[in-house]
């Protein structure tokens, strides 16, 4: 191969901030590869909308039948977002031998073991960093860095709009409508935020998460959910009149019973780390057997780190296409599910 290209699916926060980074790091990443990588056709629902950036206009286009048949684009990068058309476009990507790289939470805590059973089967690279965390490498370090510990327990902030709206209500008297108009301003919300406020999103991230450190399968119903709704007016001020901070976080543990999952609003002691984790940002420990107490922090939502962590996904299905190494995953049999919640 003496060059790849991408099809991309979606020119929303993260699509652009993805055509962007592969804009201005080409040359550093022909350096990296070998070879020069490079969006060839962009798929997006409506061509009359006005576009900024650095994808011309002749790019553009709403069938994405273009991509799947066109023969030069090895690689399809998801960020369209939404269910049911995305996990349709992730299938049909693999089954056309399309390696897939996807933000999309959604589609991975809903459908990750089929479609990385159909990306097996295809020989595709079926890679989702962006979709915990935002520019948190946290995938890789569970599936690498952590792979020899039996991780036992995560707890964190894994919702940049929540953490955001509770910080500004907090430290700058703003209305929970005000800083949720914000976040959605700047780009971090879902395109419901109810996904966001009502804890789904953050839940669907532990499934993620969980389903990673635990070696097994969670699903979405396993996690019990309370939303941001539960946390009334004046809440914020009595928790810091007793030195506490609340803050939407999701905690996943194991033992010998099962596993047990939840979103909920948590208070924190000031001086506790996640206590001060602010805006948009994530932060979630990691808590393994071998390794004792891990913590990863960075920005959680937003245009460039979560367009980061999807083109560092990019870079690493280039390497596996260049070194002929794409969709060679070594399986594992998992763990049989054991959820606490199946008991009750
Ligand atoms: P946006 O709403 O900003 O962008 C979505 C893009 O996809 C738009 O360009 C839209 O087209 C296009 N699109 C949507 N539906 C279709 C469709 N059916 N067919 C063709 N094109 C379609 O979303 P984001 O960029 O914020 O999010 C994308 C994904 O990344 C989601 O899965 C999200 O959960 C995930 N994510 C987002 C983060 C963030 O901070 N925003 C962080 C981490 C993950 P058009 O422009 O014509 O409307
Ligand atoms: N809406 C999500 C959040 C985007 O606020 O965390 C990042 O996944």
């Amino acid at each position: 191969k003496n060059e790849i290209n991408i099809g991309l699916l979606g020119y929303g926060v993260v699509g652009s901030g993805v055509a962007t980074i592969l804009h201005n790091h080409q040359e550093d990443l022909r350096h990296k590869l070998g070879v020069p990588v490079s969006i060839k056709k962009v798929v997006v629902k409506d061509l009359e909308k006005k576009r900024n950036g650095v994808i011309s206009k002749e790019m553009f286009t709403t069938s994405l039948d273009e991509v799947l048949n066109d023969p030069e684009i090895d690689l399809v990068v998801e960020v369209m977002g939404g269910t049911s058309a995305a996990q349709e476009a992730i299938r049909r990507s693999l089954e056309a031998g399309k390696g897939v790289v996807t933000a999309n939470k959604d589609v991975m805590a809903e459908s990750g073991p089929e479609l990385l059973k159909l990306a097996d089967e295809n020989k595709c690279d079926l890679l989702y960093e962006a979709s915990v965390g935002g520019g948190i490498p946290l995938i890789r370090t569970l599936e690498d860095g952590l792979a020899s510990d039996r991780i036992t327990a995560l707890t964190g902030i894994v919702n940049g709009t929540t953490n955001f709206i509770l910080t500004k209500m907090k430290h700058e008297n703003k209305t929970y409508e005000d800083a949720l108009a914000e976040a959605t301003e700047l780009g971090f919300a879902e395109a419901d935020p109810s996904a966001d406020v009502d804890g789904i999103d953050a839940a669907r991230k532990m499934v993620i998460l969980a389903s990673l450190s635990f070696s097994t399968e969670v699903r979405l119903d396993d996690v019990f959910v309370r939303g941001m709704k539960e946390i009334k007016d004046g809440d914020l001020q009595l928790a810091e009149q007793f030195g506490y901070t609340i803050k939407m976080a999701g905690s996943a543990r194991k033992d010998e019973e099962g596993i047990e999952v939840a979103v909920e609003p948590v208070f924190f002691p000031n001086s506790h780390p996640l206590a001060t984790v602010n805006n948009e940002f994530n932060a979630v420990y990691v808590y393994g057997d071998a390794v004792g107490e891990t913590m990863f922090y960075g920005p959680g939502a937003g245009s460039m780190p979560t367009a980061t962590s999807v083109t560092g996904d990019v870079v690493a299905a280039c390497r596996n296409l260049l070194l002929g190494v794409n969709g060679k995953r070594l399986h594992a049999p998992q763990y049989e599910r054991k959820v606490k919640s199946d008991d009750q």
